[in-house]
């Protein structure tokens, strides 16, 4: 979480470096936006420090980032862990002489433990309650001591425990900006008119036309002329050996004409998925052998990648006829004891950098089994870090809520489950063949539901928009669907929704459903249709506001529903990722009728990378 930018740029050029700071910035603000501030070093080597709580967009006049330039400047835009989130705590933070200048992506566990180990020897003034900026003032012991910034960052990362990417600068070394990385990622980006180095490639991609990424635990320096890193070990790096050409095109970045990124990435979805399924057919090759001969697939991921990993372990089930679980990231470490080496781990994040997500694919390596990582970025740690990789062809998703990277998940899920059913069973299979015809029409589906149900979702939340509380219920291969919707309407709009299935409501929860309490049921066309009617009816007898998705010919359920989305005749295969169309559009219409800002959702940032 938090995001960072640093810049080395030729004197002149078309834009000041503070310009080019602050739209680095704005790309990267679904990272965090408690606050943003930034540093550069002025061509008579001042350096210049302005920050403050708030969105960028807010800022422009308080921060004035345009009119300041310099060779070398970064950026910070913060989602709080360490410090309330304020003018103070706000990055950038120095040290006492506020010659060292730092931005950081991470967390620093032991701050307390090196804030009292430098305090031993002099007292520092420190004027914040972030763990960041303990490690200015470390740097600035070593400093103090005589080292160089680098041997001072060799020995500071020896004694930081924690996740970070960090940038520095040291205000007597006025062209180079120092980074070090644990976990948190960070990649340097080589253009003609600069070098740079940011937490993510769309930072960057209007500046420069190649990368480098950092691995984990290495530092360095960059400056115009010279790209400097080595391991936390001491061995240099050849950096070239890692130069890769940039791929993103700039306009996959921007909004494209809509008012957000969340909705044109809904939008993107047809395309998204088609790209996914071109792109997957070549990668599989090891992968399928790997997956039919597993004793039990293990499918990890965190939020929104964890739903998907849910429709992936119906699909392995049911298909497949592998022992599939689906596992939280985050509680991984219950299921260690039972995982061995003929056990294969399918690792799903779309960002490829959550830590909890990242954590558990290593552990389950070291237990043994093969790990597989499915993202939407090249290059992320899940992708390096995997004995395999597969990639969804999504695009850059720069709304904090994932919508098009979720239904790619699942398209290129269920193609792999389709191909390690064939491999298994040697023989065609009518079933299994029906999921390939399926996952071609997908992207029509796709396309046919957002023409014809976002005018009467818009509608919709009008009416809802005051409800305070929501359930969301599924049966089968129907409830991932539901808690991504719930999800959805949490993170966007703010409203309290639940899922669970449709047949637990008497254990409990239907104790608070009274008149007009909204339930929305999503249902397949499989086994659960009829059964599921009786739920209906039980919510309907409360008074419940009964909201369906359902395919159209559900007649007997559209009648008892208040309101009713009519999906197109489908297989259940494919259904997760249609009918979420329906939930995504509720979220998004539902924040915008509540006066909320669908890709800036508070409290959350677009890629969790603390524990
Ligand atoms: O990058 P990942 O797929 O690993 O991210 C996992 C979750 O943090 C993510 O899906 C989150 O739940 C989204 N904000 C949901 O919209």
């Amino acid at each position: 979480m938090c995001g960072i930018i640093g810049i080395c740029k030729h004197q002149g050029g078309k834009e000041k470096i503070g310009a080019i700071i602050r739209r680095a910035l704005e790309k990267l603000e679904y990272r965090g936006y408690d606050s943003v501030g930034f540093a550069i070093v002025d061509r008579d080597g001042r350096v210049i420090v302005r920050k403050s709580k708030g969105k960028i967009a807010d800022l422009y006049n308080k921060l004035r980032f345009d009119i300041y330039d310099g060779n070398i400047g970064f950026g910070h835009t913060r989602w709080a862990t360490h410090g309330a989130p304020n003018d103070t705590n706000a990055h950038p933070h120095f040290d006492c002489s506020k010659c060292i200048v730092i931005v950081h992506n991470g967390i620093i566990q032991n701050y307390q433990e090196l804030r009292d180990y430098i305090k031993k020897d002099r007292d520092h003034t420190i004027r914040s309650d972030t763990d960041t900026e303990i490690i200015a003032h470390l740097l600035e012991h070593y400093i103090d001591r005589g080292e160089s910034t680098l041997n001072a960052l060799r020995k500071a990362t020896k004694i930081i425990k924690g996740t970070y990417a960090f940038l520095i600068i040291n205000c007597r070394e006025p062209d180079r900006i120092y980074f070090a990385r644990n976990i948190s990622p960070l990649i340097i980006g080589i253009g003609k008119e600069s070098i740079a180095i940011a937490s993510d490639l769309p930072a960057i991609v209007d500046l420069c036309d190649h990368y480098i990424s950092i691995d984990d635990q290495e530092l360095g320096y960059i400056s115009l002329n010279e790209i400097y890193i080595e391991k936390f070990s001491g061995e240099s790096i050849n950096y070239r050996e890692r130069l890769r050409k940039i791929e993103i095109d700039p306009l996959e970045i921007s909004k494209g004409g809509f008012p957000h990124y969340m909705l044109k990435e809904i939008y993107e979805q047809p395309l998204a998925v088609k790209s996914s399924l071109d792109g997957i057919k070549d990668q599989i090759h090891d992968i399928i052998p790997l997956l039919a001969k597993a004793d039990n697939i293990y499918i990890v991921g965190a939020g929104t990648s964890y739903h998907a990993a849910l429709v992936l372990e119906y699909g392995f089930s049911n298909y497949a006829k592998i022992n599939a679980r689906s596992i939280v990231s985050s509680e991984y470490k219950k299921y260690l004891d039972i995982i061995g080496d003929r056990d294969v781990v399918i690792a799903i994040s779309q960002s490829g950098e959550t830590i909890d997500t990242i954590l558990a694919t290593r552990s389950m390596r070291d237990m043994g089994a093969k790990t597989i990582g499915l993202t939407n970025v090249i290059s992320s740690t899940l992708d390096r870090e995997s004995d395999y990789s597969i990639y969804t062809r999504a695009g850059p998703e720069i709304g904090v809520a994932a919508t098009k990277t979720f239904t790619s998940q699942v398209a290129v899920g269920m193609y792999i489950v389709a191909e390690t059913s064939r491999y298994s069973l040697g023989r065609p299979d009518p079933r299994i063949e029906d999921i390939y015809i399926e996952l071609n029409r997908l992207p029509n589906y796709i396309a046919n539901i957002l023409d014809t149900i976002a005018g009467e979702v818009r509608t919709q939340t009008t009416f809802l928009k005051d409800t305070k509380s929501m359930y969301f219920l599924g049966r089968g291969s129907s409830l991932p669907v539901s808690m991504e919707g719930a999800l959805k309407i949490k993170e966007i709009s703010y409203i309290h929704a639940e899922a669970y299935p449709a047949g637990e409501s008497k254990h409990g929860p239907i104790a608070l459903v009274e008149r007009g309490f909204p339930v929305f049921f999503t249902v397949f066309d499989d086994e659960y249709k009829e059964i599921i009617l009786g739920n209906i009816e039980e919510m309907k007898a409360r008074g419940a506001y009964i909201t369906l998705v359902a395919p159209e010919r559900y007649s007997s359920g559209f009648k008892l529903a208040d309101k009713g989305y009519k999906m197109p005749t489908m297989k259940t295969v494919v259904a997760s990722a249609a009918y979420v169309i329906v939930y995504q559009l509720l979220s998004y219409y539902l924040a915008i009728s509540r006066g909320y800002d669908p890709d800036k959702p508070r409290n959350l940032a677009k890629t969790v990378t603390v524990e």
